[in-house]
């Protein structure tokens, strides 16, 4: 039986969220925090034989798949419409995106309703306030200020402060390899299949991360990261020791877990310190990571508040875009003396609250 909407989901907008800016077409429909539904329909296939994603073929799949992937998530959310529309406005493939801006556009044109382009890793921030389809998200899980982020993906090591709402700087970022980037590179040498990260963090489990021990790219001084040295640690171990049996695969799997996620907690950690800052955000494809999972959780007894996305919503998907964008319009109507937030223009086209630099 359905639930009857809560206090705050009937008096909020219904936000369509859609993002296309890599290899994931997804859609998705929140109202207040709830996620009323969210369609991923990913390219990994597409890609895989060519073990990344090829822009001209990413484009050409969004555009295919979009339309039913909209109507997918509005049929489930058991809408013919929204209040607002979303979409992810950047960083990413400049074909993917403009698939998902034109589309969003189109609609929010077409219902004459606001249009709200939203920053990639602005989503993926708060995708650790949202819990899974059906959920709701409670006051406790509520962002707060000021917070760390890291956000690892694969095209994404970045390390964020916030110290209010909608104002973002970039500590550092990584100078080589994204940390997704690595497994997947990895995954690739020791033959497990695109992307590697799932599998890496699958075989880890059964591994012993003190048989294959790896350095950590702590760059002291710096909040940078670099994961191109661990790659090419993994490729001399293998070309000393090639054709590991699977009990030495899950080991190097165990070992290179282990220091992706060691070198992400510790300088996490002493960004933190550095800052003053209680509250730690996960975030990214990476995130879904178990070993990075763990050590963040584990600073919870170093007196740290720690917001993991729920798994769902680790990778792309638009419940993150839909949330963000929802988010931004709620804070704009507790602004005195400015329109309420459906009184907006529907031709004011990609406002961006957020401020990166
Ligand atoms: O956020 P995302 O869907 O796309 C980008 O914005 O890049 O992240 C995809 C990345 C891939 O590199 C994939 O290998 C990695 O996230 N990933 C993982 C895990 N699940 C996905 N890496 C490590 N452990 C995982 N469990
Ligand atoms: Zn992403």
């Amino acid at each position: 039986m359905k639930k009857p909407p809560s206090e705050s989901r009937r008096n909020a907008p219904t936000v369509l969220g859609i993002e296309t800016s890599c290899d994931e077409t997804a859609a998705a429909v929140v109202a207040g925090g709830t996620v009323l539904s969210s369609v991923v329909s990913s390219q990994v296939r597409l890609h895989r034989r060519f073990h990344g994603v090829v822009p001209e073929l990413a484009s050409r799949a969004h555009l295919q798949k979009i339309a039913p992937v909209v109507g997918r998530a509005l049929e489930e959310a058991g809408l013919s419409r929204t209040d607002v529309v979303a979409f992810t406005r950047g960083p990413g493939l400049v074909g993917s995106l403009l698939v998902g801006k034109v589309a969003a556009e189109t609609l929010a044109r077409l219902w004459r309703c606001p249009l709200i382009g939203v920053n990639h890793l602005e989503g993926h921030i708060v995708a650790a306030e949202i819990l899974p389809q059906g959920g709701q998200v409670p006051g406790g899980r509520r962002l707060r200020h000021p917070f760390i982020a890291l956000i690892v993906s694969g095209g994404h090591t970045d390390l964020i402060l916030s110290s209010r709402p909608g104002r973002y700087r970039v500590l550092g970022r990584t100078r080589d390899d994204a940390a997704g980037e690595a497994f997947d590179k990895v995954a690739r040498m020791l033959g497990l299949g695109y992307p590697g990260g799932p599998a890496i963090d699958r075989l880890a489990a059964s591994g012993d991360p003190a048989a294959a021990v790896f350095p950590r790219p702590l760059l002291p001084g710096s909040w940078d990261f670099s994961f191109s040295g661990l790659k090419t640690a993994v490729f001399y171990r293998l070309r000393d020791e090639p054709r590991p049996g699977p009990r030495r695969v899950a080991d190097l799997c165990a070992g290179l877990s282990e220091a992706v996620a060691d070198t992400l907690v510790r300088k996490t950690a002493a960004a933190a310190r550095r800052f003053g800052v209680r509250d730690l955000i996960l975030g990214g494809g990476v995130a879904a990571n178990s070993v990075l999972r763990r050590g963040f959780l584990a600073l919870e007894s170093e007196g740290f508040r720690v917001a993991l996305p729920p798994l769902s919503l680790c990778t792309d998907n638009g419940a993150m875009i839909a949330h963000a964008a929802g988010r931004m319009l709620a804070a704009r109507s507790r602004r005195p003396r400015r329109r309420s937030l459906l009184a907006v223009d529907p031709s004011l086209p990609l406002r961006s609250w957020g401020c990166w630099g």
